[in-house]
């Protein structure tokens, strides 16, 4: 009886040695997780663009006519939605040719000629838009344009890339 006792005795103190390093391996395992997985650099895909070097005002003024070509866009998406030619008209007029014209000549001084080019692209696809909108809505015209708006945006992210001078 007493020999089964120790049995016993020496049987759970096994076991609780042995659950212990369970225990710490699996603390190790779980700080290993946390500390050194999913840190790794993600791969990215081959970038071939050209880099296009502006100061820090027009880079600026660049991203920031960017996110308001989306938002322009997004606008002219509701007007659509709504069937509100108006809505179209006023949002693609802001990127149309008054835009175009407030461009500051040191920002085409320091672009490269097909960014230029589509830079103007743009501006006009935008003021087409607003034109056909105002004189005769249909909403067929404005989504051909607006997906060969998109089509240039897409053209010219593909080419260039900016980074501050
Ligand atoms: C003349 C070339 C050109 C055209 C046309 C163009 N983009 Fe861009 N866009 C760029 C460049 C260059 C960047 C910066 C990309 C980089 O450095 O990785 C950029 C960045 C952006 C960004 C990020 C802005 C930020 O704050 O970082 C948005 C959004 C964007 N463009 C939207 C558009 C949309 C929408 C259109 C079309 C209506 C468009 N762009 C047309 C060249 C262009």
């Amino acid at each position: 009886m007493h020999d089964i006792f120790n049995l016993f005795k020496m049987f759970t103190k096994k076991l609780l040695f042995i659950s212990n390093i369970i225990f710490v391996a699996i603390i190790f395992v779980l700080i290993y997780i946390l500390l050194f997985t999913g840190t790794e650099m993600v791969k990215l895909p081959d970038d071939n663009r050209i880099v296009v070097k502006y100061e820090s005002d027009l880079h600026k003024l660049v991203l920031n006519e960017m996110r308001d070509y989306l938002e322009v866009i997004n606008e002219i998406q509701q007007g659509l939605a709504e069937n509100n030619p108006d809505k179209i008209v006023k949002a693609a007029t802001r990127q149309g040719q008054i835009s175009l014209e407030a461009t500051p000549i040191r920002l085409l001084k320091l672009s490269p000629l097909g960014c230029k080019q589509m830079g103007f692209k743009g501006h006009h696809i935008f003021q087409a838009i607003a034109d056909s909108a105002k004189v005769n809505f249909k909403a067929a015209t404005t989504i051909n344009q607006l997906s060969e708006l998109t089509n240039n945006c897409i053209t010219c992210h593909r080419t260039y890339k900016l980074s501050l001078e």
